[in-house]
Order: structure tokens, then sequence, then C-alpha cells
């Protein structure tokens, strides 16, 4: 693949972040990354920090001059530094760091006249019709409603970042992520409910399914994510377009969370309980079926997911257990 030498990552040290470093190193090119650790430690690189070639810079990446200073040398940068849906606060932060955050690096990458790849989120079709695809509507549901910051911000975003593709020849690839999941990833709703579901069953605890456990999911391993970031990055054709980054392996939450039982080897009943999402405050609201068309990047960047969802749950309850012995033994 035709890669730059040196490639600049925003949020290197979270979950996606960090399995692109990986993936960007044994690509043979140089990474400096930066993470101001807000969601993620310098420890979540274990096994990466200290490989050749690889810078890692502790700053919030709103400071645009030092990310200009620090991205001279780079020629790509990929933008993933930013707050998710703020389920349960903060997200007047997600807002301000998810807009701030993006105007920096489309500034840095503008200035600097290198490609960027900036990560955006299924989260934005809300509640469209599916299957999502690229070019079709967006359903959002009212601000008064504190999760759909995440979708606005991001929404917002990715017209900042196409008007300026437009008007200042910014070269900006979107890519919309469809649930990662895998290695490396937040043990806590942050990383999302196979995250979650997992950490509770390993803490003998019921799982905790938000709503009625209805909703439809297209899961996503992380390689098969950081993936679709390596190949935007070689295509030129990406310049200036939106495209999904998805397995297309619909499973409602309620299947995933006795997928996940089973695959943990645990039998009898299903160990899991409701929660309502009035108990969540905020006015939550969810979306109710996100299941991606996947022809546009099959079209342009020749990326299929290729994990399947019991190969991967395999790796991520591993490295689970994996984190949980590490911090016995710290
Ligand atoms: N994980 C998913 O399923 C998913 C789905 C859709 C979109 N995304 C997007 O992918 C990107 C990466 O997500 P992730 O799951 O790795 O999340 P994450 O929280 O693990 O990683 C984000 C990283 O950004 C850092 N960060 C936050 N604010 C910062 C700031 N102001 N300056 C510098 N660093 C900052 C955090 O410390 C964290 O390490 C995000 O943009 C997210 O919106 C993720």
């Amino acid at each position: 693949m035709n890669l730059p030498d040196i490639v600049g990552i925003t949020g290197a040290a979270g979950f996606v972040g960090a399995n692109l470093v990986e993936r960007l190193l044994d690509e043979g090119c140089k990474v400096i990354g930066i993470d101001d650790f807000s969601m993620s430690g310098p420890e979540n690189l274990r096994g990466i920090l200290g490989r050749p070639g690889f810078e890692l810079l502790e700053y919030d990446c709103r400071d645009t001059a030092r990310m200009r200073k620090d991205f001279a040398e780079v020629g790509g940068i990929m933008h993933l530094a930013a707050c998710k849906i703020p389920r349960f606060g903060g997200a007047l932060n997600t807002m301000q760091v998810n807009v701030g955050g993006s105007e920096s690096a489309f500034e840095v990458a503008l200035d600097l006249d290198v490609p960027v790849v900036f990560t955006s989120t299924s989260d934005v079709y809300g509640n469209a019709a599916t299957p999502f695809r690229e070019d079709g509507e967006i359903v959002l549901g009212p601000p008064t409603s504190r999760r759909w910051s995440y979708a606005a911000s991001k929404y917002y975003d990715e017209h900042l970042a196409l008007r300026m593709h437009e008007e200042n020849g910014l070269q900006v690839s979107i890519l919309r992520l469809f649930n990662a999941y895998g290695v490396r990833n937040h043990p806590s709703w942050w990383g999302g409910p196979l995250s979650v579901f997992l950490e509770d069953l390993l803490d003998g605890k019921e799982m905790e399914i938000h709503g009625d456990g209805q909703q439809v999911r297209s899961f996503t391993y992380v390689s098969d994510t950081v993936d679709g970031f390596v190949r935007a990055l070689a295509t030129p054709e990406a310049v200036g377009e939106v495209i999904n980054i998805a397995n297309e392996e619909p499973v409602k939450i309620i299947d995933l969370a006795q997928t996940v039982q089973t695959a943990m080897g645990i039998e009898g009943d299903l160990r899991a309980k409701i929660v309502s999402y009035e108990s969540m405050g905020g006015n939550y609201q969810d979306v109710k079926i996100r299941v991606p068309s996947t022809e546009k990047a099959e079209r342009i960047l020749g990326h299929k997911a290729q994990v399947k969802l019991e190969e991967g749950l395999e790796k991520t309850i591993a490295w689970h257990r994996e984190l949980r012995e590490l911090k016995v033994a710290a």
C-alpha cells in the first residue's frame, strides 16, 4: 500500500488509535501520536510504546499551533481524538472537544497540504432507514436529548471537512465507523455494550442491557476497522468521500448478550437485567436499527470486513482476562 513515511494520529492511546498505531508501524510507517489521556493512558499502548519509529505526545489536540509544529514532517493525518456518546453526561465537553479538535486537525492538514482521514460515526445516521447509505437521509432526534450531541458534533465536523475540501482544497476522507470492538478497548460503557457485557460477567454480575435489547447493531472487529483507515489514507479516490467502515453482520443486543455468555462458557438462563432509558437521564433516546451498506467501502477502498463475531469475541475475551491478570499483578 502506498502510505506516507510518517503519519500523525490524534487519539493515539485510545482503543481504535492504539490498534491503528500498531498496524501502521507494522506497515513500516513512523507514527507521531497525540493524546491528552482523558479517556485512556500510555498503558493502553503496552507492547507498542518503545517500538522504533513511534513517538507519543501528551496534550489536547485543540492546541493547533503545537500540533502544526509536531506534525511538520508527516505525510498524512488520522484524526481520532474525540468524546463518544454522552450516555451518562458530559455532553457539553463532547461538543467542544469534537468540534474544536476537528477544526485544529483540518487546519493543520490544510496548512501542511497533507491528506487527513476524519473519524466519523454511524451514529450520524440516527434512526434513518436501513441499510445506511452514505448518500442517504439523516434522522437525528431533538437537541433536548443530550445523547444526540455526539452525532450532531460529528455531523458538523463532516460538513466542515467537506466545505473545506470544496472551498480550500482540504484533502479529507470521512469514515463512518460502526460499533468497533476488540483488544485495547475501554473496559466500561465507553467501550460499548460488548465491552461492558464481558466485564459484568467477569465480575460475576448480570449484564446490563439498556432499553429492551431489541436494538440491532453491526459489530466490527477492530483489525477490520483499522484496515479501513489504512486503505483510506492510501487511496486518493477516497478524498472528498464519506465511507462506512463496517461488518455486515447485524445482531440484536439481547442475542449479543447470549452469544457473549455462551462464549464465556456460562451455561443456564441469560444473566442479564434491563436498565430503562428513563433511569439514565438526559432524555435518552436510542438508535433502533443500525445496519450499514458496505458497497461504497468495497468499491472505493476494496475494504471488506474479515473477522466473524465469534472469532473476534474469542480474542476480545482473552484480552479482557489478560487485562485483569495485569491489574492483579500490578
Ligand atoms: N469505537 C467505536 O465503535 C467507534 C464508533 C464510531 C466512531 N468512533 C470514533 O472513533 C474515534 C476513536 O474512538 P475510540 O473508540 O478509540 O475512543 P477512545 O475514547 O478509546 O479514544 C479516543 C482517544 O482520544 C483521546 N482524546 C479525547 N479528547 C482529546 C483531546 N481533546 N485531545 C487529545 N486527545 C483526546 C482520549 O484520551 C482517547 O485516548 C473517535 O473519534 C470516535 O468518535 C468510534
